[in-house]
């Protein structure tokens, strides 16, 4: 079967984009060759995420993010974890960053480090993460590999609320990919990243509505 013929399912499902009384100030972080975070940014630029982002954060030097940072003109500071004497140090790090660029919430967009109260208590609810399968399934390192010698046949990637616990937290969307005969990690990989681009900018919208109607009952 050809790579692109085959269903997905995204729940919930796309609809409507919210619009917001101002866009929603993200931070981004990311580890990687930062696909999800142009992801993202596209959204944004193509008028469906009412969002800026803010500042991406990267914490692998010469990491693909950073070239995608400066090809469109985000602010990118690099933060390298080797330098913190722990891994609280770093966020406490990263909270100021984001404090200082006026975030309101952050996006996990493939950051590959554990993280700490310290952040995910500086943005309460308001720190998202994706990961590659379908959580609670495959957690963790090297999930497509797990969830392929497991042999299940249906994959995808998760967008959740981070607490303090790895790759758990209130779910936000899903999107299942079905997996082939013949598939390998690069092939599924490449599936799962598509959906993954479709998901992460709609599971930012409905956290910021969620977000947004929470400051404003707060006052
Ligand atoms: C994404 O597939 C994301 O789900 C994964 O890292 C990749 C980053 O790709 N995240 C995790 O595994 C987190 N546990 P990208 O750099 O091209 O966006």
């Amino acid at each position: 079967m050809d790579d692109e013929c085959y269903s997905t399912l995204i729940v919930p499902a796309i609809g409507t984009w919210p619009r917001f009384d101002s866009p929603l100030r993200l931070g981004v972080m990311a580890s990687g060759t930062g696909t999800n975070f142009e992801a993202l940014h596209n959204a944004i630029t193509c008028g469906d995420l009412d969002a800026q982002i803010r500042v991406l954060v990267v914490n692998k030097a010469g990491c693909g993010a950073i070239a995608r940072a400066e090809r469109l003109g985000i602010r990118c500071e690099f933060k390298d974890h080797r330098l913190f004497p722990t891994r609280e140090a770093m966020d406490e790090e990263l909270v100021r960053t984001f404090q200082n660029e006026g975030v309101e919430a952050v996006v996990m967009a493939g950051w590959m480090r554990i993280v700490t109260p310290v952040l995910i208590d500086a943005f309460p609810g308001k720190l998202i993460n994706i990961h590659p399968s379908l959580l609670p399934s495959f957690k963790g390192m090297d999930a497509i590999g797990q969830c392929l010698a497991a042999g299940v046949t249906i994959a995808g990637c998760t967008v959740h609320e981070v607490l303090n616990d790895v790759d758990a937290g209130p779910i936000l969307a899903q999107a299942a990919v079905p997996i082939l005969s013949g598939d390998n990690r690069d092939r599924l990989n490449r599936r799962i990243q598509t959906q993954e681009h479709r998901l992460l900018p709609w599971a930012t919208a409905l956290a910021g509505q969620r977000w947004r109607s929470a400051t404003r009952t707060q006052g």
